[in-house]
């Protein structure tokens, strides 16, 4: 199922929460808004507002509190894709030049700046401590699990347990909490809160592994952008570090990885990726990838049957198979 299929049973919602991303990202400054809605305007699947929206469905629905979660929500999370793309070094975002690329460095620090100012200004006008206190939690891990990424850039040494750590931190605890907050701001029950948190956590673990994958083995129509720029950025994910395991790849790996160390990035990635995607890397992190969505799929059978826990479930098939 496409996941614009799973989002037309709220399409006036989903629309909603668009229109309010945009009235919030324009403000009297021309070169923020604009750095701004370039990004906005590129697409983006808006996992996370969906969610919001979708966890919403299990307390009382109130789109006009709900979008004080949702729209923080996307805002934080497109703050720190335009930082992440200056650390990346990342040219092609959502199919379309990078704010850092179309700009500079110092434009796509202000503009990530801007839009974590503004989630906040929407925080605001929502009475419910928790979910401040949730939300600026999440920033901080984003932030150390960013961070460890370039502590751990082009350490071969690193172990599975430490990549785990760190996509929990800079990708799934966002979308567990997407999924909490939705229900926090509907005044669901907490229990129905926790499943659906750990619902997000263990979409998000298999998010953050299919995105690596992707960067892996994907086409640049596909994924938006040139694939192989994690690895030409030193971020050793999942399938390189299982790469790594295999003794008669190891030696050879472990050379090309040095290499590209030694060129600063600026280098061709095609034998390092055409390695891995021969090695077993790529499906054992599938695998995992898919064990991450059966948990989500279990956590689900906690919740009443309605539709939206249908809905979930589908997005969940999405993740596991998504190509883009
Ligand atoms: C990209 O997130 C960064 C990751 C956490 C993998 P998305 O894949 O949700 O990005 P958009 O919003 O759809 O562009
Ligand atoms: C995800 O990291 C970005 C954040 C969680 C901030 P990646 O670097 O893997 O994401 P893409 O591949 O650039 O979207
Ligand atoms: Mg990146
Ligand atoms: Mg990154």
């Amino acid at each position: 199922m496409k996941l614009w299929d799973i989002y037309a049973t709220m399409k006036q919602d989903v629309s909603y929460i668009e229109r309010e991303l945009e009235r919030n990202i324009r403000s009297d400054h021309q070169l923020l808004t604009e750095a701004s809605l370039h990004l906005l305007k590129a697409g983006g699947k808006r996992i996370r507002p969906v969610f919001v929206l979708l966890a919403g469905k299990f307390g009382t629905y109130d789109i006009e509190q709900l979008k004080r979660v949702a729209v923080p929500l996307e805002l934080i999370h497109m703050a720190s894709l335009v930082h992440d793309d200056v650390i990346d070094d990342a040219e092609m975002r959502r199919g379309q030049l990078t704010v850092k690329a179309k700009w500079d460095n110092r434009v796509a620090m202000y503009a990530g700046d801007y839009m974590y100012g503004q989630a906040l200004m929407v925080a605001t006008e929502l009475r419910q401590p928790e979910i401040h206190r949730i939300l600026s939690k999440a920033m901080v891990e984003m932030c150390i699990g960013e961070m460890e990424q370039i502590r751990d850039f082009f350490n071969t040494n690193q172990t599975i347990r430490q990549y785990l750590l760190r996509i929990r931190r800079k990708t799934a605890l966002l979308i567990a909490i997407s999924c909490q907050l939705g229900a926090i701001a509907a005044h669901a029950e907490s229990k129905i809160g926790y499943a659906l948190y750990r619902f997000g956590y263990n979409v998000g673990m298999a998010f953050q592994i299919r995105d690596d994958v992707l960067d892996l083995t994907g086409t640049e129509e596909q994924i938006g952008k040139p694939p192989g720029n994690d690895i030409r950025q030193g971020n050793l994910t999942l399938p390189v570090i299982f790469a790594l395991q295999d003794d008669k790849l190891q030696v050879p790996l472990l050379r090309e990885i040095d290499r590209i160390r030694e060129q600063n990035g600026d280098t061709d990635v095609s034998a390092a990726l055409n390695m891995i995607r021969q090695s077993n890397g790529i499906k054992r992190a599938e695998e995992l990838a898919n064990r991450y969505i059966e948990k989500a799929l279990a956590e689900l059978e906690r919740l009443p049957n309605i539709r939206a826990r249908r809905n979930l479930r589908d997005i969940a098939y999405f993740i596991a198979n998504r190509n883009h």
